[in-house]
């Protein structure tokens, strides 16, 4: 059978220093739950970089920890100090992902890490050229490795291979500002179908490849030189019977087993019958519109003196990409805005905003999400959003409302939140108190055609219709030729 290998700039574990050696740690996020399924059910290979320092390990080390990594089917990519500054930190966290979240004054145009970029990603490749035999499907993800689908084809155009971008897809205006937006594109066209969440992004794509290659497009197929190259939209969904099950346990369980943060969560409902929490999750990251959020609470909270010693925002700031210095420049201003709200409506009984700058356990997220009224998501730009599918997930009594950003691609799946500009702080503040007032009535009937949306289409179905769709191509090439 021909088998699907995986590629993406992280593996599915992440390696923990332990006095004996490095243990390796599940990954919960999506992209591995959901690949999971799919790589270790078609036999194939998931090659990444295991997120370490390789300068830092010794031969020893490096070998036990490939080791370890391959019973797990695993093939790593080791990334030196040098790569993870030029590659990781440099062009794919400082020009592709600010470029293509339309955050051009953030974008570094460093020749230097354009060619460290090069160099990685054929890296990539060549391991993949390693693994995949004739015949053989590769799926590769994401911005950090944009090159990849051509380096592979190039060297074996037998092998059928997928390719899904999990941010945005600029509009060809900002697109161009690039000076290597024609390699970029190239890379790209080396897969055989290319994956989007939303039409939106795939729109911008196909318009880039017209402007830029002059291709004929008829529909969603690109007749590129000699092969044709299909583009579609696929929204990324979650594990949502994990959620759920997961929530109906943790609630379900007396008193002395609860979590802390569970039984603090109670203790914060229990003062008052009119306690409300309002709950943000996001990485710490500039795209998630996390100062114009606390800015919006803020005003919120001024509009609305009678939700005083009652709302509390609950903010949960994954911390991301520390190294980079616009992401410090940011926690800078988010420690700042919490500490002038807390300072401003708080008191020795109420805290406004709850801040926690840390990853928390599965269990304490699904407690959060189960616990809290309202979820704030507004982002100024998001490729998807997975928290607002989580959080629907998490809503056992189908009551809760979402806020939600229009610039997120999951917006195009809930029509039933209530959508606003992430910049109107005017806006956010308003949606706010139509959440906190709306008849459970309402909630439910909301989240009852969330819950039935979601859940249909969760991520298992999302790989499975991203692997059909790739063998469809295959045979539609046949036809081609
Ligand atoms: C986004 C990207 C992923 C990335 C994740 C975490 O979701 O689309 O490719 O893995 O952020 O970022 P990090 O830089 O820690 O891998």
């Amino acid at each position: 059978m021909s088998k699907l290998h995986i590629v993406a700039n992280r593996l599915p574990y992440s390696l923990k220093k332990e006095a004996d050696g490095y243990e390796l740690v599940e990954s919960v996020g999506g992209l591995a739950t959901g690949m999971k399924s799919v790589y270790t059910e078609y036999g194939g290979k998931w090659i990444g970089w295991s997120g370490v320092n390789s300068d830092e390990l010794s031969p020893q080390e490096s070998d036990a920890i490939d080791q370890k990594l391959l019973e797990k089917s695993c093939v790593t990519v080791p990334l030196s100090e040098q790569e993870i500054l030029e590659y990781y930190e440099g062009f794919s966290n400082k020009t592709v992902w600010p470029l293509f979240h339309y955050f051009t004054q953030y974008v570094d145009y460093s020749p230097v890490n354009w060619e460290a970029y090069k160099r990685v990603n054929q890296r990539f490749a060549d391991r993949v050229l390693e693994v995949a035999e004739d015949g053989d499907r590769v799926w590769v993800h994401d911005y950090q490795l944009l090159l990849v689908p051509e380096m592979i084809k190039s060297k074996k155009p037998n092998v059928t291979v997928g390719f899904f971008l999990h941010i945005p897809f600029p509009s060809y205006e900002v697109f161009r500002i690039l000076p290597w937006r024609m390699e970029l594109l190239k890379g790209m066209l080396g897969a055989d179908l290319l994956g989007f969440h939303i039409y939106d992004y795939e729109r911008h794509f196909l318009s880039s490849v017209r402007r830029l290659y002059g291709y004929e497009i008829a529909f969603n197929e690109i007749h590129a030189d000699d092969r044709i190259i299909k583009a579609d939209s696929f929204p990324m969904g979650i594990d949502y019977a994990k959620f759920k099950s997961t929530s109906a346990s943790v609630m379900q369980k007396t008193i002395p087993e609860r979590s802390e943060l569970h039984k603090e969560l109670e203790k914060y409902f229990m003062t008052s019958p009119d306690r409300r929490l309002i709950l943000s999750i996001d990485r710490l990251d500039y795209t998630k519109g996390i100062p114009q959020r606390l800015k919006a609470f803020r005003k919120f909270m001024e509009k609305y003196p009678e939700f005083h010693g009652k709302v509390t925002l609950v903010m949960l700031a994954v911390p991301s990409r520390g190294q980079v210095e616009e992401y410090m420049m940011l926690k800078k201003e988010v420690d700042e805005l919490v500490g002038n709200i807390n300072g401003t409506y708080g008191n020795i009984n109420y805290t406004p905003v709850w801040y926690f700058y840390r990853a928390m356990p599965f269990e304490n997220l699904v407690e959060l999400y189960n616990m809290s009224d309202v979820a704030l998501i507004t982002p100024l730009r998001d490729g998807m959003n997975l928290v607002a599918k989580e959080y629907v997930a998490s809503r056992g009594n189908q009551t809760g409302v979402i806020v939600l950003s229009e610039m997120a691609g999951v917006a195009k799946e809930m029509g039933e939140a209530i959508i606003i500009n992430p910049i109107n702080e005017d806006e956010i503040a308003e949606a706010l108190y139509r959440a906190l007032t709306m008849p459970l009535d309402e909630q439910k009937q909301r989240m009852g055609y969330l819950q039935e949306r979601i859940q249909r289409y969760s991520v298992f179905k999302w790989a499975g219709e991203f692997v059909d769709a790739l063998e469809n191509v295959k045979r539609i090439q046949k036809e081609f030729l």
